[in-house]
């Protein structure tokens, strides 16, 4: 999501006239994109900027601006903070930020935090800051309306609002012409997705089926599915079409139905695990990831056995974990008491790692002797004569391959597998 955002805001600067450096030392203008998500991703921001304290004292006219969700959030904060931060943007206001930046050399404060019913970026052609060339995110709707009791989104982000299917396929269809081969559509909850227009309305699954049709090269991935609104219509259509990746982000968060109730996520662990059926049934090569929070609000030993064993039956090939981190002015910050010590949570969390590790390797042993479809992206990372790419299911492969270039596909054979690789031949 940030790294879409920072192409947003790239291409509008390019725009005015502004280019972006690799050598932080030659820059006027220092804009640090943040997340709120979690505290300790906001502390990062923190030690940040006091790192560039030293630059500002050396170049009196460097402008430092901080811009995202942590703008939105705390904007008093940040522009109390000993001088140090100039502009201040939250999300939806990057298109002034030009403006903002010409306030700033005036020797003012420059501030938008204000968020948008509308705003969704939609005829910005972001610039592409990936290394590879071959895979992009395209930004399909902006904000969510949720309402997590543990999630700070809605409120630095904004209500939910889907982006003009045409701007979508138009951003698509620039990216494949330009040799990019995979692209992955992203939005909060990607199943709400809903564009209408002169009473007619496009819904996810009919967005995913015409980026896919854009090209058979083309891969298609998307993220992230909200386990309430994931539909069996979606799944079939992923079934399809062959180049709409075998692969499903579904958040669990929680293995406990009480505890998902206190979330507000809408679904039970029942739910849950009828969703994972239906994606097995209707797409039995379909690999599944999911996000889990450990330590949330009341969570017992018992709840936290739940988590665990959902994890188990499900057999996650890959997960995202993390200590619940209260948020300020959500409901759960507002509601409840965040009354599992810190000590509890790490033990928990080391827990769930701990079996997640186990997951992964047996989803990648179960791999040895099947053969994969692999999109290029580029040399391995410790050696020039091996390649690396990654399957429909988003397993990273890696195999001798001269004469093949990024971009291509190539059937690869999996021999061995590492914790987090699969390694193969080429045939
Ligand atoms: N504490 C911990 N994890 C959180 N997430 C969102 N809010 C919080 C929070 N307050 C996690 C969820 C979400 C992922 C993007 O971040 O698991 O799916
Ligand atoms: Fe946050 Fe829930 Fe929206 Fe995801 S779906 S962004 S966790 S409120």
């Amino acid at each position: 999501m940030n790294v879409a955002d920072s192409e947003v805001v790239v291409s509008i600067l390019s725009d005015a006239g502004y280019e972006p450096t690799d050598d932080i030392g030659n820059a006027g203008l220092i804009l640090i994109n943040t997340c709120s998500i979690r505290d300790n991703a906001e502390q990062r921001i923190w030690g940040r900027l006091k790192a560039i304290s030293y630059l500002k004292k050396r170049k009196r006219d460097l402008k430092v601006g901080i811009i995202g969700c942590m703008a939105e959030r705390l904007k008093e904060k940040l522009l109390e903070t000993d001088k140090l931060v100039d502009i201040v943007v939250g999300p939806d206001g990057y298109r002034s930020l030009p403006a903002l930046v010409t306030e700033a050399e005036a020797g003012h404060k420059a501030v938008n935090v204000l968020l948008s019913r509308e705003e969704t970026y939609a005829d910005i052609s972001p610039v592409r800051m990936d290394k590879n060339g071959v895979s992009s995110f395209v930004s399909i709707m902006r904000g969510c309306n949720n309402m997590c009791s543990y999630c700070v989104v809605p409120y630095v982000r904004g209500a939910e609002r889907s982006r003009n299917p045409e701007s979508i396929l138009g951003e698509v269809k620039e990216l494949f012409n330009n040799g990019y081969r995979e692209v992955t559509l992203l939005g909060q909850n990607v199943d709400s997705y809903n564009w209408e227009s002169n009473g007619k309305i496009v819904r996810f699954s009919e967005l995913l089926e015409r980026v896919a049709v854009i090209s058979p090269l083309l891969r298609v991935r998307f993220s992230t599915s909200h386990p309430k609104d994931i539909s069996d219509e979606l799944l079939y259509m992923i079934a399809k079409h062959e180049n709409i990746c075998k692969h499903i982000h579904l958040p669990a968060q929680s293995g406990s139905s009480r505890i998902l109730n206190l979330m507000n996520r809408e679904y039970t662990r029942e739910w849950y695990m009828d969703r994972v059926n239906a994606i097995h049934k209707i797409i039995p090569e379909c690999s599944l990831s999911t996000d889990m929070i450990t330590g949330f609000c009341t969570e017992t030993e018992k709840d936290h056995k739940d988590s665990l064993s959902l994890m188990e039956w499900a057999g996650f090939d890959f997960a995202y974990m993390f200590k619940y981190s209260e948020r300020p002015g959500t409901k759960a910050a507002r509601k409840y008491i965040d009354d599992v010590s810190e000590e509890i949570k790490s033990e928990r969390l080391r827990e769930m790692i701990d079996l997640q590790s186990r997951l992964s390797a047996k989803s990648k042993k179960n791999d040895r002797g099947k053969t994969y479809e692999v999109l290029i992206e580029g040399y391995s990372k410790r050696s020039n004569e091996h390649l690396s790419g990654r399957t429909s299911q988003n397993k990273v492969v890696v195999f001798p391959g001269i004469g093949l270039k990024k971009g291509e596909y190539v059937k690869v054979l999996i021999e061995r597998t590492t914790s987090a690789t699969l390694i193969g031949k080429s045939i």
